[in-house]
């Protein structure tokens, strides 16, 4: 598209200008609603922007939609790196002054690498904005060390030029001992605490799993067995027509390694294509809103629909379906399709602009989508929460432009670990029902 554009401005005639304009439309471009996603991705940077502190970097876990005065001062690691990837997003974009972006991602790592409580490279998963130090007796997360290292790769790469930038990206992930995480086990632990060591779970089933892993594999200084890559389960799940790799779980298990790593066109020595999967994934939450029984209750429809792990009336809950998670009550989660406009585009963005056309009043704030409302019982859920948000810049930006993932995919460790672990690329076979937008 920017090549067209050049083209179009220095080469061509104002005819064949005139044309490459119109064969531009959305019906026939890849790109579908460019201003939605673009407004989308510049209210969820405002949201890292102003909700993170510009001394440490370090993000909120959650703030009023509205921008309003927040006392709550606890960051959560996850945030932060998603955080990391959209302000090379903005950056790259110039959303803002491309110095103070830089700045403030320099300040992000400056503070990681000297501040912020670390056992062995791995971090708490929330921690006081200001200090660094641990909060609530969580645990070392490793879940949410990856997703902080997914945004400390992803700026280490584009800010190629940055020797301090790419030196402390470095630093940090070869910090991160993957192996002390593992216990002696096949599986990375889900975490640790000082008070009681290892916890009583791992991450040893397909889920959002996939960032931690890859990180582990491709380290340079810590890498974990290959093997760890065959041996958790892969569960057989089918919902009405759709068989894909699932557990009970809300969709963002689809989205959140994704978010990061680009599995598109490849498949692994289990032939799985973990993007199809994806795609599936979203296939079938679409249908679970439109045509479970359960859900005929409520008012949702082919351009209303989604719930994912988020804010309900009732606190946090991870709720959700297929099957049914949770006491779904006619809610939407916008993040649900948010993040997976990379895999139905078409169908996801249909429901983005619903929301942002419709349900403006309710559901459209300073920072973009609030997290969950329910326009049936006019509840809104007052807060966005930042890997929601993250979720959703990452993913509209993958689709337009592919750019945390190219970023991302470029570190030769992540590379290595793609081709340690064995995935090939290859031709998907087309489906006709729903068929990607762009693709062929
Ligand atoms: C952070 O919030 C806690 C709980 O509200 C409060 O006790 C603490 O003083 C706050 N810290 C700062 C630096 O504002
Ligand atoms: C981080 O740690 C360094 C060295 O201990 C200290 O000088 C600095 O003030 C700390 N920064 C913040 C923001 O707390
Ligand atoms: C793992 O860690 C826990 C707690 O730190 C410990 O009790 C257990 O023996 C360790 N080893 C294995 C193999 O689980
Ligand atoms: C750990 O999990 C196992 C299996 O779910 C359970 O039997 C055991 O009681 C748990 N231990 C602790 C300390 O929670
Ligand atoms: C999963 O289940 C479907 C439907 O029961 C079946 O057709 C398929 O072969 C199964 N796949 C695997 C890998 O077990
Ligand atoms: C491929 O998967 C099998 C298990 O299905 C495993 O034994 C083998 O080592 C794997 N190969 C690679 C290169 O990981
Ligand atoms: C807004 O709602 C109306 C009435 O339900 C519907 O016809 C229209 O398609 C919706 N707009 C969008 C952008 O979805
Ligand atoms: C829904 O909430 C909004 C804002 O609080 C209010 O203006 C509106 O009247 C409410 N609508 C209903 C049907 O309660
Ligand atoms: C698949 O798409 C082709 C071309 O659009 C159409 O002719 C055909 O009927 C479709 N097949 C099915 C099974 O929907």
């Amino acid at each position: 598209m920017k090549l067209l554009t050049f083209l179009a401005t220095c080469c061509m005639s104002p005819v064949a200008i005139l044309f490459v304009i119109l064969s531009l439309n959305p019906a026939s471009s890849q790109i579908i609603e460019e201003p939605l996603l673009d407004e989308i991705e510049r209210a969820g940077f405002l949201f890292f922007w102003e909700q993170a502190d510009s001394v440490t970097g370090q993000v909120k876990d959650r703030s009023l939609a509205a921008g309003n005065p927040d006392p709550r001062n606890v960051s959560s690691i996850a945030a932060t790196g998603f955080g990391l990837a959209t302000l090379a997003i903005a950056h790259d974009r110039g959303y803002s002054n491309r110095y103070l972006i830089e700045q403030r991602v320099l300040n992000t790592l400056r503070f990681i690498k000297n501040n912020l409580t670390n056992v062995n490279g791995w971090y708490y998963h929330f921690v006081d904005m200001y200090t660094g130090e641990r909060v609530w007796e969580c645990e070392l997360s490793s879940i949410d060390t990856a997703l902080l290292m997914g945004g400390v790769v992803t700026v280490g790469q584009y800010f190629k030029d940055h020797a301090e930038i790419v030196a402390l990206s470095k630093e940090l992930y070869e910090a991160v001992d993957f192996v002390w995480m593992m216990n002696g086990t096949q599986f990375i632990n889900m975490g640790w605490k000082p008070e009681s060591g290892f916890l009583n779970d791992s991450w040893n089933r397909y889920c959002e799993l996939m960032i931690l892993l890859i990180l582990a594999i491709g380290s340079p200084t810590h890498p974990i067995p290959i093997n760890s890559w065959n041996v958790f389960s892969r569960p057989n799940f089918t919902y009405m027509e759709h068989n894909y790799i699932h557990f009970p779980a809300p969709l963002f298990v689809h989205q959140f390694s994704h978010a990061f790593i680009d599995f598109e066109n490849l498949r692994d020595n289990f032939t799985i294509d973990y993007f199809q999967n994806s795609v599936t994934a979203t296939r079938a939450t679409k249908d679970f809103f439109l045509h479970d029984e359960e859900m005929s209750l409520w008012s949702y429809s082919e351009n209303f629909w989604g719930v994912t792990a988020s804010d309900t009336p009732y606190g946090y809950d991870a709720w959700g379906g297929p099957p049914l998670m949770g006491r779904i009550d006619g809610s939407i989660v916008p993040c649900a399709a948010a993040g997976s406009i990379p895999f139905l585009p078409q169908e996801t963005i249909a429901v983005l602009k619903n929301i942002r056309v419709n349900h403006t009043a309710q559901a459209w704030s300073r920072y973009g989508f609030v997290d969950a409302f329910n326009p049936i019982t006019n509840w809104t859920n007052p807060d966005v929460i930042g890997i929601d948000v993250g979720v959703t810049v990452l993913m509209a930006d993958n689709y337009r432009n592919k750019f945390v993932w190219r970023n991302f995919m470029s570190s030769p460790h992540i590379q290595n670990a793609m081709n340690k672990i064995g995935f090939v690329p290859y031709q998907p076979v087309k489906q006709n029902k729903s068929k990607r937008i762009g693709s062929n």
